[in-house]
């Protein structure tokens, strides 16, 4: 599996040129992207990026990739992230890392969002992998119970969990919010219940992205398939 996230990692980077202000994601896909575009920046390709959580900062400046923030500049050439889950009108499910937040703001930032994976991420309908919702946490059980009535506005339901570190406290993000993981099984509808999810008070952010990818290397054991969005 590690094999293949670096092969797609490998072949987004094909579409990096010089000049370029690149948005770096977050993940084990990822990590392979910034690892391989460190080394293209050490024979000298000049690119700048704008890392998308505090780990892919870490490791970017271990890699000596030079670094901006969307302060400094408002637009990106291109953005290159993995994906939990990705349907054939690529919209995704992104989060499982917890940066879904700042991924966000940098996708729509960017003309162009490549994601990457292995092709086990690809799925017909969205929703196997349990859909994070990023929140505030003052006054969480209300935001919890509107969350559970877009659900059901939306046709779906199923178990919200509040994320658990792997030291056993609640997860915080590079924001300082909580994650609530929802194992929804199937959403049929995603833009529907993005739009649902958004005016929630509480909600900062939630990690279905609808049209932001414009292209998807998927990488399998039969080769590399690139998929642009219709
Ligand atoms: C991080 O918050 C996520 O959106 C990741 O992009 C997603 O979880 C994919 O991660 P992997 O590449 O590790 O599967």
């Amino acid at each position: 599996m590690d094999g293949l996230k670096r092969q797609a990692a490998a072949r987004a980077l094909q579409q990096v040129q010089g000049g370029m202000t690149l948005g770096l994601g977050t993940g084990s896909t990822a990590q392979h992207f910034v690892e391989l575009l460190g080394e293209k920046v050490r024979s000298g390709l000049k690119i700048i990026g704008v890392p998308t959580s505090e780990a892919t900062r870490a490791q970017a400046e271990r890699c000596g990739i030079a670094l901006t923030t969307l302060d400094e500049v408002d637009r990106l050439d291109l953005t290159v992230d993995g994906a939990d889950e990705i349907n054939p009108a690529l919209d995704l499910i992104k989060g499982g890392g917890g940066a879904l937040l700042r991924e966000k703001i940098v996708a729509a930032a960017s003309d162009r969002m490549i994601v990457i994976a292995d092709d086990s991420k690809c799925v017909d309908v969205l929703g196997r992998f349990p859909l994070p919702v990023e929140v505030v946490p003052f006054g969480f059980a209300a935001t919890r119970a509107a969350m559970a009535r877009a659900f059901a506005q939306s046709g779906v339901s199923g178990q919200m969990g509040v994320r658990k570190g792997k030291d056993g406290h609640v997860f915080v993000t590079d924001g300082g919010h909580w994650i609530v993981d929802a194992h929804l099984g199937r959403i049929p509808d995603p833009p529907g219940l993005a739009g649902l999810l958004s005016v929630i008070p509480g909600v900062v952010e939630h990690g279905l992205f609808i049209g932001l990818a414009g292209t998807a290397v998927l990488a399998g054991s039969q080769g590399i398939r690139v998929v642009e969005r219709r």
